[in-house]
């Protein structure tokens, strides 16, 4: 099986040939002394993310909000909230990061916005507000919600009854993040010209969140029986929301220098995840979060690569791959703690033939913090996973005492300044990665082929023109020898080991390989 194909002679766009870093603001780093992490703290760090080789930044939400959700609640879209600095302090993060050559992608939220935002307030101000439409609103008995959803994170019904007007509203995440209805015309414009606020001042793109949701039924049916209970976010899935993101798509498209979005379409199965790419006309990319529910296991992985080509390939979609988020417990931790699994992984992620998002801090090999009852701050228990990275190994680790969230395990040795220094890190393993995927058009965008591998090794050639790479990844903890046929040279070991000398024909435990065919000294 063959993966997807850059035409030759073309320069693959960034957004396909790039690797992109998600920058969880609140924990990234502080320059305001208040332990949360903000807009000047970035551009403070920004050395590291240069040095690391990223090619883009997406941000999570920096916009006002009563922080509900942490930010995903917005109150104003075109502001930053002073939690994380204003407006000039984006414009000068915005100016550096394309100095340094990187772009830079924002969180647009268009599924909801919060319930203090100027527009629900007007709308709930009364039934006949010029904006009553702007969000779903429906009649009933204030015992009996309109239809049998169940909202994430309360697991409660996903309406909220209004007293003051004597109707419900529909909110699919917390009763403070009210839906947006997408139908009414004047909402679609609205949000059409959030975009170009932001496009305008120079960003290259978005992370839509929980995109696939916009489009609703006007009916609101019930889930039908087999549904009852699950989690609407994961199963939502209409036509209507389709002909929403062509226009979408078309708002980016007025601008310039290739501005693109990628979509979290949270659906679990590549095959329902594929038509939001449209005809090349909706979303650019879509997450894949499949890997996000299955094991550390090769033929897990070596299935979902497949099924996901399949799926997306027809109509030349590019995959995408993620391994952590600021919503799941980190890779390192759902693999059981071990760093072993943690370098493979990283190896892994970064020779898939799509587009790689990391999250920050998955560099350090960083697993969960633990955090106690009484620091827990989030509504969906995802507080582990959004930590704040720790820059040096003092008892700070580059923050002021106290930050918002207690640090992760072993702080000190997995410190960014901690790895600098020890070229066998896990730190040096990723930057080596990325250089590799700078240096070879096969490991960008290449395409991709599973080769012959012994039980528990998954195996692959990744190929353009002549440039040709083979990756092995040993899932299990025992040895395994992998012949090959040929001479080759080890570019990357998860391990450290070996790099540069000839393969002997044998992995690790855990370890997993680029190798680079060509005797010793190799590098294609
Ligand atoms: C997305 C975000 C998540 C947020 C939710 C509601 O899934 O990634 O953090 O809570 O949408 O906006």
């Amino acid at each position: 099986m063959t993966g997807p194909r850059v035409p030759p002679g073309t320069e693959p766009p960034w957004w396909r040939s790039g690797v992109v870093y998600q920058v969880y603001p609140r924990s990234f780093a502080d320059s305001s002394g208040d332990g949360v992490g903000d807009l000047e703290g970035i551009r403070s760090r920004l050395d590291h993310l240069s040095w690391l080789g990223v090619d883009v930044l997406w941000l999570s939400p920096i916009y006002r909000s009563p922080m509900a959700d942490a930010g995903y609640d917005i109150a104003d879209h075109c502001d930053i909230d002073p939690l994380f600095g204003d407006l000039p302090a984006f414009d000068r993060l915005l100016a550096d990061v394309h100095d340094r050559g990187m772009r830079l992608m924002l969180d647009w939220v268009p599924n909801h916005t919060s319930d203090q935002h100027p527009w629900f307030r007007d709308s709930r101000a009364s039934r006949s507000s010029p904006r009553r439409n702007w969000y779903l609103w429906r009649d009933g008995d204030p015992g009996t919600p309109p239809n049998n959803w169940l909202a994430q994170f309360t697991g409660g019904p996903a309406w909220t009854w209004d007293e003051r007007t004597a109707q419900w509203y529909l909110h699919l995440f917390l009763p403070e993040q009210p839906d947006l209805n997408w139908a009414e015309p004047a909402v679609r414009e609205a949000m059409h010209e959030v975009l170009r606020f932001w496009l305008r001042r120079g960003v290259d793109g978005f992370r839509a969140d929980v995109v696939h949701l916009i489009g609703k039924d006007p009916d609101l049916p019930d889930h039908p029986p087999e549904l009852v209970g699950t989690n609407v976010v994961h199963t939502h899935d209409l036509p209507v929301t389709h002909e929403l993101l062509r226009g979408i798509r078309a708002v980016l498209d007025e601008f310039p220098g290739d501005r693109a979005m990628v979509g979290e379409v949270n659906l679990r199965s590549p095959a329902l995840i594929a038509p939001y790419y449209g005809a090349g006309d909706e979303l650019h990319l879509a997450f894949n979060f499949v890997p996000l529910s299955g094991p550390w296991d090769a033929g897990f992985w070596r299935s979902v690569v497949e099924e996901t080509l399949a799926a997306l390939g027809p109509g030349e979609a590019w995959p995408t791959w993620v391994l952590s988020n600021h919503d799941n417990p980190r890779h390192r931790t759902r693999y059981g703690g071990s760093e072993a699994r943690a370098r493979a992984a990283a190896v892994l992620l970064l020779t898939l033939p799509g587009t790689p998002f990391l999250y920050a801090g998955e560099e350090l090999g960083l697993e969960d913090a633990v955090v106690p009852p009484d620091r827990q701050v989030d509504p969906g228990g995802r507080d582990g996973c959004r930590a704040p990275l720790p820059w040096t190994a003092d008892a700070g680790h580059g923050w002021p005492p106290e930050p918002w969230l207690p640090f992760p395990p072993d702080a000190a040795a997995r410190s960014a300044a901690a790895q600098r220094e020890d070229p066998t890190s896990v730190l040096h393993l990723y930057r080596r990665l990325l250089a590799a995927r700078r240096g070879s058009p096969a490991l960008a965008t290449g395409t991709w082929a599973a080769a012959p591998a012994p039980d528990g090794v998954l195996a692959y050639t990744r190929q353009t023109g002549d440039d040709r790479r083979i990756v092995a990844v040993n899932f299990t903890d025992a040895p395994v020898g992998l012949p090959l046929g040929e001479p080759a040279t080890v570019g990357i070991s998860s391990s450290a080991r070996g790099e540069g000398g000839a393969w002997t024909g044998s992995l690790g435990p855990g370890e997993a390989v680029v190798l680079v065919p060509g005797g010793a000294g190799a590098t294609g």
